[in-house]
């Protein structure tokens, strides 16, 4: 049996703790895997991800699920199109969207901290054209100022009330005119925002307004998108809600849902341009707040 069924069916059981919900990063260094010390040292502002950096091979079959009628990455590219731009994808992970970029993209530049996940972005960019990908982090991005287009972060929670220091570092690295489109959690809306709210002490109104607040505060442009997760089996919805949830909070809602295998699910995009004059931010065109 392969490692990732195995794995699937482990989580499928139930015998996976729990991640921090929404694939937020536990406490400091909690669950780093050996040899990070020196990732961790170079690049302080690494939030190790439970989800990606804990089960790297679940996370890809979420990936697959998440976007696959491709509303997400068309509203990303109807806010901000990157046809022939140099694009980098912040917090790349194991590089799962960056073969949907060089599609498109002049250049792809994939940015990630932890060491594992950048072995696999890295082996992925090797078969793509003009992709590569590089250490580093939101707060120290390896980029000359105004070498960048766009500049994509999806699940971006060091980007997030408290980021004022990765969003300083992401406008220098923009070119004036260029644009930062961060791809987040709707916590009001659709069965996986309702699961979150099970999982949180702070409650999704909170949450939400507090993110809304913080971009709002920076120019940037809001917009949902309304989607749905669609798995090819229980057993990978099962594992995919037990390495995004605590455990109890997914075997509830398995339990009350016995013949799902998929779920709505919710997105918000913020987007915030570079100011053609100078660093600081503003909107990239007029869209709801
Ligand atoms: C939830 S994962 C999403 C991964 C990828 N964007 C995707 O959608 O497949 C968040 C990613 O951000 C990375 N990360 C954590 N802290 C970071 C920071 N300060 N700057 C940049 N990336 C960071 C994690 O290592 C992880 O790969």
């Amino acid at each position: 049996m392969s490692p990732v069924i195995a794995d699937l069916i482990r989580a499928a059981a139930g015998d996976q703790p729990g991640a921090a919900p929404g694939g937020a990063p536990g406490p400091a260094g909690a669950g780093l895997p050996g040899g990070a010390a020196a990732a961790r040292s170079a690049f302080p502002d690494w939030k190790f991800a439970p989800n990606i950096g804990g089960h790297p091979d679940i996370y890809e079959v979420e990936n697959q699920a998440v976007d696959s009628a491709g509303h997400v990455l068309a509203a990303m590219r109807a806010l901000v199109p990157w046809d022939g731009r140099t694009l980098v994808d912040l917090g790349c992970g194991s590089g799962f969207w960056l073969s949907r970029y060089a599609e498109n993209a002049a250049e792809v530049i994939g940015i990630e901290p932890d060491p594992a996940l950048r072995t696999a972005a890295t082996a992925r960019a090797a078969r793509l054209r003009r992709t590569t990908v590089l250490a580093g982090s939101a707060e120290r991005l390896p980029l000359p100022a105004r070498s960048a287009d766009v500049v994509h972060a999806r699940f971006a929670y060091f980007l997030s009330p408290g980021g004022d220091a990765g969003l300083a570092e992401v406008m220098r690295v923009l070119r004036p005119g260029g644009s930062l489109v961060v791809v987040d959690n709707d916590h009001r809306w659709g069965q996986f925002a309702e699961l979150l709210a099970g999982a949180s002490a702070t409650g999704p109104d909170r949450t939400a307004a507090a993110a809304d607040a913080w971009w709002r505060e920076r120019g940037a442009v809001r917009i949902q998108v309304r989607s749905e997760l669609r798995f090819r089996s229980r057993a990978e919805l099962a594992a995919v809600l037990h390495i995004e949830l605590p455990a109890t909070v997914a075997r509830s809602w398995l339990a009350r849902n016995p013949a799902a295998t998929g779920l709505t699910y919710g997105y918000v995009l913020f987007a915030v341009q570079r100011a053609a004059s100078g660093s600081a931010s503003r909107a990239v065109a007029d869209g709801p707040r």
